[in-house]
């Protein structure tokens, strides 16, 4: 068995150690070899498709809905097309408004999601095109969209998902980037800048995971506590979001992620001395406001970790109890680096807590009910 781990202790492990592989691997293939372009051989969507589409559903359920949030946010930033995003179990019963104009991206590990299955058929019925990203191409999702763009992340056995969710952020900044090609919405060179980033992504991800120790320790101290907070703005929320589901699932320390400005329109109420607050300051241009959130919750006693770039990091110990630093990449690309310190937290706090990794309680990889 620890075989199959590769040598790990757990197959979550394992495959967040996986994920620079699994980044190159969405990628290849799909980048020209001047690394000036993004290329989709394998969609079926014509670029005379491409032009007429005038809005953009995302709709998945739990890591893959997380992943389709940081899609989105790209799509509308590079392509300025707009996006609505939904969980797949509300989808269908709200009556989304539809048209063959509108392109249905429903986003999948698995491939067997009933909920999500179902969403695309209602999609399908309403004559939108579908775009399915998945990790398993023999999937009914798979079989039953217009077209895949498969994320190469290789099998994923623990039940939370981590090398799934980043590969999917991959195959969204792909996306984006061909739509933009498609419509002309970004120049050539803004379009090899990002691609550039990108291809330093996998490195970037393994330096973070070759020193580990702090978030061990911050993970540990953590398993003490019953309640916590993160907060963030813009993608950092987004990212806030999976790093408090990935907690929730296999720790069971209650959590919530909240939209750093929002706190104060009630949660403000449950911050009381001691509480831990993960606050994700990535993003440059709302740092300052991000700090100012900071200082609210630090004023009613909670204890603050802030996660964000070397060059923020001494001016930010003035209002915070802990920092990390990630590496710098592009503001849209960061969630592909800030998710891995969060997925390490949840496994090791996981583990501090004697939990089973790999199979929490009352949660199953593949969900095929409604
Ligand atoms: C289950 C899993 C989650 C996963 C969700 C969607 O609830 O436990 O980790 O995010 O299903 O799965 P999918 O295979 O559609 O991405």
């Amino acid at each position: 068995v620890t075989a199959e781990k590769g040598g790990f202790d757990h197959f979550m492990l394992k495959e967040i150690y996986e994920q620079p592989k699994a980044y190159r691997d969405t990628m290849r293939g799909r980048i020209d070899e001047s690394g000036s372009k993004v290329i989709f051989p394998e969609l079926n969507l014509t670029e005379e498709k491409i032009r007429s589409i005038n809005n953009i559903h995302i709709v998945a359920c739990g890591t893959a809905y997380h992943a389709g949030l940081v899609g989105g946010t790209a799509i509308e930033r590079l392509v300025r097309i707009p996006v609505a995003f939904d969980v797949a179990s509300e989808y269908r019963y709200r009556s989304p408004l539809i048209t063959p104009e509108t392109l249905v991206i429903v986003v999948s590990q698995s491939g067997e999601t009933a909920d999500t299955l179902a969403a695309l058929r209602e999609a399908h019925a309403n004559g939108a095109h579908v775009l399915a990203i998945t990790n398993v191409v023999g999937s009914s999702i798979a079989r039953d969209a217009d077209d895949v763009i498969a994320t190469l992340a290789g099998p994923e056995i623990a039940v939370a998902s981590t090398k799934a969710y980043t590969s999917q952020l991959i195959a969204f900044y792909l996306f984006g980037l061909y739509l933009a090609e498609v419509r002309g919405t970004q120049t050539a060179e803004e379009i090899s800048h990002i691609i550039a980033a990108m291809q330093s992504l996998p490195e970037q991800v393994e330096a973070m995971l070759e020193n580990t120790d702090a978030i061990k320790a911050y993970a540990k101290h953590i398993s003490n506590h019953n309640n916590l907070f993160f907060i963030g703005r813009g993608v950092d929320y987004a990212v806030a979001l999976e790093g408090s589901l990935k907690l929730k699932e296999i720790s069971y320390i209650h959590s919530e992620a909240y939209a750093a400005g929002e706190l104060k329109h009630g949660t403000l109420a449950l911050i009381e001395d001691g509480i831990p607050v993960i606050a994700l300051a990535t993003q440059e241009a709302l740092l300052e406001k991000t700090v100012s959130n900071i200082k609210e919750v630090k004023a009613r006693g909670a204890e603050v970790m802030a996660l964000s770039h070397e060059e923020h990091v001494s001016s930010l110990l003035k209002s915070v109890d802990q920092a990390f630093a990630i590496p710098k990449t592009l503001p849209l690309l960061t969630p592909a680096l800030s998710v891995v310190p969060l997925q390490l937290l949840a496994y090791y706090a996981s583990l501090a807590r004697g939990n089973d990794v790999d199979k929490p309680r009352n949660l199953a990889k593949s969900v095929t009910v409604e």
